[in-house]
């Protein structure tokens, strides 16, 4: 079968196009023959090596992508051959909080990476249970023609989308929705403030609206500022003529703030975000496209009495949420462009230009 790898180092250029025998199901697995796949920032700075990969290389990268079942283990029971499925982010977190994730030893799971890893964060070594199960990590992602997956790491995906919409779910959507409604509790009523017209925004900006929320948007272009209008989103702004777009956002909401801001900026934007935000308000804080360290202005968040919370995808439980919800409002994912498999190398500086308005996907 055809896969992607990053054979001796990290940059676009190191990815090549090769060969591996198609891998065999062991009880408890489902063998699926991919059909699409979608790109997420993190995959852009796992591939130029910015961001720790755990896997040694080679390494098939990419954490989203959907396929077809097209052989189950023994015991298999939760899908059979010819569903369409989605492998989950996180393989090992079904349910409950992040630190609550299954270890892979009680389910069976074969599919883990054996080396000792080490927290990116504080540098000692972390119990098997937690971040070891990450696809496109930690664990080799869906850059494959067929990947073997626990039948546990799997989830149905709604029938009314195409392959390459539904391939945009696991890591971008199920982010937003639990930045959005498990996690920021969004009602009616409430306003919502996105930045940016990425992947995990756009998603963003579309639970908001199916919560009944008011959304408030910023993009850096005026021509994605306009397809935003074309979305419903009345209150947008240019955040890089308006830098400082916090103060805006109070005046728009007749000085009160919005409810909810769905942070995907880190330091370049957060100290905006807490101008932003409502007293008593909350920021769902995921994101690091303008870095990782920076100053921020810490007495807002309790002067505000803010809740600060920090969002690191979802667990299959929120997924399977997530897919009732798509599937009740027949939401589509906004795809901007798809690439063939062949092309991952174009995708990804297509994903690096910031051109994109959504998900941009792979076609195998
Ligand atoms: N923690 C998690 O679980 C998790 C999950 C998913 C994503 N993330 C993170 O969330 C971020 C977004 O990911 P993504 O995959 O959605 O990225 P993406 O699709 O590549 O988003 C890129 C877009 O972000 C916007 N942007 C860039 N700099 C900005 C800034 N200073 N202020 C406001 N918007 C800015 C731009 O929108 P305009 O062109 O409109 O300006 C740009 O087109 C990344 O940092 C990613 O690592 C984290």
């Amino acid at each position: 079968m055809k896969v992607i790898e990053l054979q001796n180092g990290f940059g676009i250029e190191s990815l090549k196009l090769t060969e591996r025998p198609i891998p065999k199901v062991s009880s408890g697995q489902v063998l699926i023959k991919m059909q699409a796949a979608s790109l997420n920032y993190r995959d852009l700075i796992i591939i130029n090596g910015t961001l720790g990969l755990k896997h040694p290389l080679p390494f098939i990268p990419l954490s989203d992508g959907v396929g077809e079942v097209v052989e189950v283990g023994e015991g298999v029971t939760r899908v059979k051959t010819g569903d369409r499925v989605a492998g989950i982010f996180f393989q090992n977190w079904l349910s409950g909080e992040l630190g609550e994730m299954h270890p892979p030893s009680s389910l069976g799971g074969a599919l883990l990476y054996g080396g000792a890893l080490t927290d990116t964060l504080y540098g000692k070594e972390l119990p098997d249970a937690q971040i070891q199960s990450l696809l496109g990590n930690v664990l080799d992602g869906v850059l494959a023609e067929y990947i073997v997956l626990p039948e546990y790491g799997v989830v149905h995906v709604p029938e009314h989308l195409t392959n390459e919409e539904a391939a945009t779910l696991p890591c971008a959507a199920v982010t937003s929705w639990n930045a959005v409604v498990t996690s920021g509790g969004v009602k009616a009523g409430d306003t919502v403030l996105v930045l940016g017209t990425g992947g995990a925004s756009l998603f963003a900006l579309q639970f908001a609206q199916l919560s009944g929320a008011r959304v408030i948007a910023t993009s850096s272009s005026d021509e994605k500022i306009e397809k935003l209008h074309q979305l419903g989103v009345l209150d947008t702004i240019n955040y890089k003529k308006t830098p400082d777009w916090g103060n805006w956002v109070q005046e728009v909401t007749g000085g009160v703030g919005v409810d909810l801001v769905v942070e995907v900026g880190g330091p370049g934007t957060l100290n905006e975000s807490l101008r932003a935000v409502r007293y008593g308000g909350k920021i769902s804080f995921f994101g690091s496209l303008t870095g990782g360290g920076g100053v921020v202005n810490t007495g807002a968040i309790f002067l505000k009495s803010l809740q600060l919370q920090g969002i690191y995808v979802g667990s299959r439980e929120m997924f399977e949420e997530m897919n009732r919800a798509i599937a009740l409002h027949k939401m589509r994912p906004i795809v901007d462009r798809v690439f063939a498999f062949e092309e991952i190398g174009e995708a990804l500086v297509y994903e690096a230009s910031g051109a994109h308005f959504g998900k941009i996907c792979i076609r195998f």
